[in-house]
């Protein structure tokens, strides 16, 4: 293998460069950078890419000869020799001190929220429309793409909101991006939401809390009722925005009744106020009728309706999108003009192709079917084993639930789970003080446990937390 070489070589130091250049390439060869056998470019090659003399190279070359760093083999070149193996560490082998690293030990049961059972996804169809997106247009799928994003997925997409939760909108009020955090953070820009009071429901999505926050704006917490956000506290907080999960509160899963939601539109409109709605799981809801979007109630034009892919299809697609009200688009599209599109046109291609030909509508009825049936599993298990020892939270949507393991402290009931090879989490991040989440709080994400697995999960479950304190 043979590898170029860049040092930076300081020409008014005083040194000669051949010194300089001998002695970076000693370093890097002590530190294992340039490693046994890599092959040295030649003299020849070296000068030219440093423009350096040839000369001031081969001496440096004949020095690193000289002690025992680098062969000189006839008609083949300069090679590295091995030197003590203590010090030849390779500079990638530890990772910087900032870096945490990832709790990957295998469980046997794994309540991660978010993850998805891979086993039940539609894989072959997505790989022939992502293959598909490559042939089909490639003009379109192989460039930057759309700035506000491919404009026949938008169609598909004002269709799909429209079908699903009462949202009316032309596909020119569509903006896609790469996630729910992206979206936020592209409002922030577009809207100029830096240094304006928004408020969040506490608790709330932290993934959200923290772009607002670090993108300027004054977070300010606004408390949950039983039946969701206080909308006394909004009104008390002077806020210019408020964030809100109306359709299924994270992570507390309650549902926003009407009363509350024309109260929400009604203090928009007398403080001249936007609505940030996260619709992020309605797709899946377990008791009662599906209820429309809030955005489907704003006849005013104070909500911006977020949506995301990552529930309804594929986490990995990173595939999210906003409806802005038309009152906001003359503002936002003279501002995107500087910004690029940052979903792949490829996966916008895919994703359109998909629903296109029928396979979102059928992944998502068939999803429903499946995220149903685990639910039952999953609710049935908890009261037929752990009884009234837990109560359980949010359980009528969505692919999570929250166990309240009363008097029991959550740290100690992740040990106990892990001990048993079963990862439980704390929903504690979702506090704006994590410490005024209850202790006896655990986050369960059901999405990618089958739902024959489900009974036997519990019951270990049951056994790690129950056995030794009954
Ligand atoms: C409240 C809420 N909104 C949105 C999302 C989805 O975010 P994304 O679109 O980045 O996957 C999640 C997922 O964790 C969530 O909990």
């Amino acid at each position: 293998m043979m590898i170029e070489i860049t040092p930076w070589l300081d020409r008014k130091k005083g040194q000669s460069l051949y010194s300089e250049l001998y002695k970076y390439m000693k370093g890097e060869i002590e530190a294992g950078s340039i490693t046994v056998n890599t092959r040295l470019p030649s003299i020849r090659q070296l000068a030219q890419h440093l423009t350096l003399s040839k000369n001031t190279v081969e001496a440096a070359y004949q020095q690193l000869v000289l002690e025992g760093y680098v062969d000189n083999r006839l008609r083949s070149g300069y090679y590295v020799l091995p030197i003590d193996e203590v010090t030849a560490i390779p500079p990638t082998m530890s990772p910087p001190v900032v870096c945490e690293s990832k709790d990957d030990t295998e469980a046997r049961y794994d309540f991660a929220y978010g993850d998805i059972e891979v086993d039940r996804f539609p894989m072959r169809e997505w790989a022939r429309c992502l293959t598909d997106s490559l042939y089909e247009k490639p003009f379109e799928a192989l460039g930057y793409g759309n700035k506000q994003g491919d404009p026949e997925l938008r169609a598909e997409i004002a269709s799909y909101v429209f079908q699903s939760r009462g949202v009316v909108c032309h596909p020119d009020q569509i903006i896609i991006s790469s996630g729910t955090q992206q979206s936020i953070g592209l409002l922030c820009q577009l809207l100029q939401l830096r240094g304006e009071r928004i408020g969040i429901e506490n608790p709330g999505y932290h993934g959200v809390r923290t772009v607002l926050s670090n993108h300027g704006c004054i977070v300010t917490p606004i408390s949950l009722e039983h039946d969701g956000l206080s909308i006394d506290e909004l009104v008390m907080s002077g806020s210019k925005a408020v964030y809100i999960t109306p359709s299924h509160q994270f992570p507390m899963g309650m549902i926003l009744p009407i009363q509350k939601r024309n109260q929400l539109l009604r203090w928009a409109e007398d403080n001249d106020a936007l609505i940030i709605e996260d619709d992020y799981d309605s797709e899946f809801r377990y008791v009662g009728q599906p209820i429309p979007a809030l955005k489907a109630l704003d006849s005013s034009g104070r909500v911006i309706y977020l949506g995301t892919f990552s529930k309804s299809f594929l986490p990995a697609a990173r595939l999210s999108y906003m409806v802005l009200p038309t009152s906001k688009m003359e503002q936002v599209y003279k501002e995107l003009q500087a910004y690029n599109q940052s979903v792949s046109p490829i996966i916008q291609r895919a994703v359109y192709l998909f629903m296109q030909r029928g396979h979102f509508a059928r992944h998502i009825r068939k999803m429903r079917r499946i995220y149903y049936s685990k639910h039952s599993a999953l609710i049935r298990a908890i009261i037929q084993l752990m009884g009234n020892r837990v109560d359980v939270i949010g359980h009528k949507s969505g692919l999570h639930i929250l166990l309240d393991v009363k008097g029991r402290d959550s740290e100690q009931l992740i040990e106990q789970a892990r001990k048993h090879a079963i990862k439980v989490y704390s929903p504690r991040d979702q506090w704006l003080e994590p410490l005024s989440c209850p202790n006896s709080y655990v986050m369960l994400g059901f999405g990618a446990i089958h739902e024959e697995a489900m009974e036997e999960a519990i019951q270990i479950l049951n056994q790690a937390w129950f056995t030794q304190h009954v």
